[in-house]
């Protein structure tokens, strides 16, 4: 039987408890369709960090380089540990160690679901920049803490970077609806959005069969908000696609809802699966987080997998869940009962 084996992070606050859910569904699915699931647990986590002084040991990167996947729940805790410490010290290293260069996120109503749109029929796959841009973590502070301070932070586009997610943008509108919404803002940064601009024209050569539209940032939000139903994919720049993806995620009822894959299309190393939202520290040990998103995460790495059935079998398992009303509504009911559902659907 194959087994495929997974490198568990579940992070911090809710992040412990959506990947819990996420992995019984998992688990639960992968004994029913003819493969296995093994789990490595890490516990690095910002508690982790108060204990050991990092967020990973030194050789973090490279135990991890061994694995199928990885489940990530969510980093970051910031009254304990300073985000730019968190994040800096487990999850953003590891989408740049392991080239995840396209960050998938989809938005689109689940069954049952009320989002606050009037718009109930769009199906966004927003394809984010993952590995520089606005997160190359080029800068510095000099003259720090007199009147003279100054903070820089360099944005940093490559052409290598920039063509390859914009490619993987056209390959996915060239398998969905033939529709790619490239987000800039070239109309205020010069040099580094209208770099993207210009090959975003020229690759548009290769892909005739593929309409594109260039979007401002701001026109972009907007639209998400007024028109979602004109948008398939959507590709946009690292800090960008963070912003819209919050926003897509409001749009398609709540940051419960909004799954992610951090891709390494070339497999040269393992990707990583992680709800889009983030650790929750306000509801936090209340029981109420919505594990849908992550659950949801964990079939988009089924899919990774070649799993494309068994992830097949735990998508309609969530929807059957929504559907029913469970999960459907913000905090109504508790992650126990969500997951529960969704695990007695898959019978
Ligand atoms: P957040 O996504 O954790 O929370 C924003 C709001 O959405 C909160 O009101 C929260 O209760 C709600 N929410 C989020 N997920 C939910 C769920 N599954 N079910 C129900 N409600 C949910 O964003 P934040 O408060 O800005 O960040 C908290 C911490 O998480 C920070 O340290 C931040 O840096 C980190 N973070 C990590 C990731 C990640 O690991 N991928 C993503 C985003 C934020
Ligand atoms: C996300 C998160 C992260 C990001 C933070 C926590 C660094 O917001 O995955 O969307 O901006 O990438
Ligand atoms: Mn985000």
């Amino acid at each position: 039987m194959k087994t495929y084996r997974i490198a568990l992070l579940p992070g911090d606050g809710i992040g412990r408890d959506v990947t819990d859910a996420a992995w019984a569904v998992l688990e639960k699915t992968a004994g029913s369709s003819g493969f296995s699931l093994e789990a490595t647990r890490y516990p690095w986590s910002c508690d982790y960090y108060l204990e050991n002084g990092s967020m990973m040991p030194a050789d973090g990167i490279e135990t991890l380089r061994s694995f199928d996947a990885i489940l990530l729940g969510a980093v970051g805790w910031p009254i304990k540990v300073p985000d730019s410490v968190s994040l800096h010290g487990l999850l953003l290293p590891i989408r740049k160690a392991f080239v995840q260069y396209a960050n998938i996120r989809p938005h689109k109503l689940l069954p049952g679901v009320q989002g606050p749109l009037r718009s109930e029929g769009f199906d966004i796959l927003c394809i984010r920049e993952n590995t520089e841009g606005e997160y190359s973590g080029a800068g510095g502070r000099v003259h720090q803490g007199t009147d003279s301070e100054v903070a820089v932070e360099t944005s940093i586009f490559t052409r290598k970077g920039v063509e390859r997610i914009l490619r993987f943008g056209f390959e996915q509108a060239r398998a969905r609806r033939g529709k790619l919404a490239s987000v800039t803002k070239s109309n205020a940064q010069k040099y580094s959005m209208a770099f993207w601009d210009e090959i975003t024209r020229k690759l548009s050569a290769e892909y005739p069969d593929v309409e594109v539209t260039s979007y401002h940032i701001d026109a972009m939000t907007a639209r998400m908000v007024m028109a979602p139903e004109s948008l398939d994919v959507v590709v946009a720049s690292n800090l960008f696609g963070d912003i819209l993806t919050d926003l897509g995620a409001a749009i398609q009822g709540g940051l419960g809802f909004a799954a992610s894959a951090n891709i390494n299309p070339d497999r040269s190393a393992p990707s990583m699966f992680e709800p889009v939202h983030g650790s929750a520290p306000d509801i936090a040990h209340l029981g109420i987080a919505n594990p849908v998103a992550a659950i949801w995460s964990g079939a988009m790495m089924l899919e990774h997998l070649g799993e494309a059935d068994a992830a097949g079998r735990v998508m309609a398992a969530i929807e059957a869940t929504t559907a029913r009303g469970i999960g459907a509504v913000p905090s109504k009911d508790k992650t126990e009962a969500i997951t529960a559902s969704v695990l007695s659907a898959l019978d």
